[in-house]
């Protein structure tokens, strides 16, 4: 299992202004997180409580039309392009980065044991669109299009142009490379998918996008690119068995939520930064940062109260931004809280020749990068304690589906329960959805009119 330490949040190694009293705080919080977490566990099977996700590790059914789907198209294309946004694309950009060879779009197709090459389109960026149109043989490549509400105007902007390609090359079997990831029932793609005959995969009810990376909208490019998706499933199993123990003192997630909800409303720790010192779980930083902004940045409570909270999540990477962000954590405002990510084992082994005596850098020889760059994450964490900046680690064995999977569940209980912590709805996102509006008027979309000429009026006076 990933292993979890808060030593450095402790009031005796970073101070009472900028720590807590763990046992204390445990004690006093254990019985509402004991209601927390038995709420969740109860509530999670109703409809309209947005907690799906949280059976998405036992979705045999998906799993394995999944694995299906994937064992049927493999050796059919040479590229994989995943287009969605945010809760559509982190996820699976998260993983896939994390499990698959670093630079895997670059090795042969012997190399990757005929898995195809795997291309996330996130943004709409002309330049960057063209680009990959330069170097993709689109007639080649299977297209996973992905949104839950089948209408998001960057996913759909891209569908639209990929779609008209595809059909000018292949005429009408331009269908079978595509592939929808989509609502059940609603939404544009969904009427689409069904009009042009697409093999389609379901978002499940009550999924929201940032908590949808263990639904197909995760599961199937990685099971395209040849991930096994049976380890990380089984890691969601292990740690969903182990939250749901009701004891603090064993439950890591309820741990760190309630240390980053009393940091931030205690002693004004406002900044959550995400460091993974492993340039595989970079992206994981960007997931993470997703999920606790969307989940927690709200502007009323669950009584209607007026609260304007949530932390302001940042991604960092470990060693690099040492020389970018570090500075500024030791030194700037003591307002952050870091999260570490230590990897224990890495998946190779690199080095350092022995071959110059000058003191500067003779120590290095003989040694290895893997214990450089451990000794690096430790010697930031005693730095920031030295300088009373509170700071968790969480520990992998090593980087796999299994670990992965475990990670990526238990920041998603840890979300859900500060969400409780804070009162508020975790799993709407009204503030995004106001700018998807905004952005449907002024792009001219049927039934917007009104807002569009409101929204002109004011482009010109902002
Ligand atoms: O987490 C969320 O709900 C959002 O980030 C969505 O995932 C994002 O806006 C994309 O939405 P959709 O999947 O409907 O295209």
């Amino acid at each position: 299992m990933i292993q979890f330490n808060c030593n450095n949040v402790s009031a005796m190694i970073v101070g009472e202004d900028n720590g807590l009293n763990l046992e204390e705080e445990f004690n006093n919080y254990q019985d509402k997180i004991k209601n927390i977490i038995a709420d969740l566990n109860q509530r999670k099977d109703k409809p309209g409580q947005w907690l799906q996700w949280m059976n998405l590790g036992y979705n045999e059914e998906t799993l394995w039309y999944v694995k299906e789907y994937a064992s049927m198209v493999l050796g059919r294309f040479e590229n994989i392009l995943v287009l969605g946004i945010g809760g559509s694309a982190l996820g699976g950009l998260a993983l896939s980065e994390a499990l698959l060879h670093p630079y895997w779009n670059l090795l042969s197709e012997e190399e990757r044991n005929g898995y195809p090459r795997i291309f996330f389109m996130d943004n709409i960026d002309p330049d960057s669109m063209n680009a990959l149109f330069d170097v993709l043989d689109l007639s080649k490549t299977l297209v996973n299009v992905i949104t839950k509400s089948g209408s998001t105007a960057e996913t759909m902007s891209q569908f639209l142009i990929i779609k008209d390609r595809l059909e000018k090359e292949l005429g009408d079997n331009y269908r079978y490379n595509i592939v929808a990831t989509t609502d059940k029932k609603t939404g544009v793609l969904r009427q689409i998918a069904e009009q042009e005959g697409y093999k389609t995969f379901v978002i499940p009810d009550d999924v929201g996008g940032r908590f949808s990376v263990f639904s197909a909208v995760g599961l199937l490019p990685l099971a395209l690119a040849g991930i096994d998706i049976d380890a990380i499933v089984n890691g969601i199993k292990d740690m969903d068995l182990a939250l749901k123990n009701t004891d603090i003192h064993e439950n890591i997630a309820a741990q760190n939520a309630l240390i980053h909800y009393l940091l931030d409303t205690k002693k004004g720790k406002s900044i959550s930064v995400m460091m993974p010192y492993s340039s595989k779980l970079k992206y994981v930083a960007d997931w993470y940062v997703q999920l606790w902004a969307e989940s927690l940045g709200k502007n009323t409570d669950k009584d209607g109260n007026n609260v304007n909270i949530g932390q302001t999540p940042i991604k960092a990477l470990g060693a690099t931004d040492q020389h970018s962000q570090i500075q500024l954590y030791n030194e700037g405002p003591n307002n952050k809280i870091i999260n570490f990510i230590r990897v224990k084992d890495f998946d190779t082994t690199l080095e350092i020749p022995n071959i110059f005596e000058y003191t500067g850098i003779g120590y290095l020889g003989g040694k290895t990068i893997n214990r450089l760059i451990n000794a690096e994450a430790d010697s930031t964490r005693v730095a920031l304690a030295d300088y009373k900046r509170p700071t968790v680690t969480i520990t992998l064995d090593k980087i796999d589906g299994y670990h992965l999977g475990q990670l990526l569940y238990m920041l998603e209980v840890q979300t859900a329960i500060a969400g409780e912590l804070y009162n508020i709805n975790t799993f709407n996102q009204p503030g995004v959805e106001q700018a998807k509006n905004y952005t449907y008027a002024l792009m001219g979309r049927a039934g917007y009119e009104e807002s569009a000429n409101e929204l002109n009026k004011k482009i010109q006076t902002v």
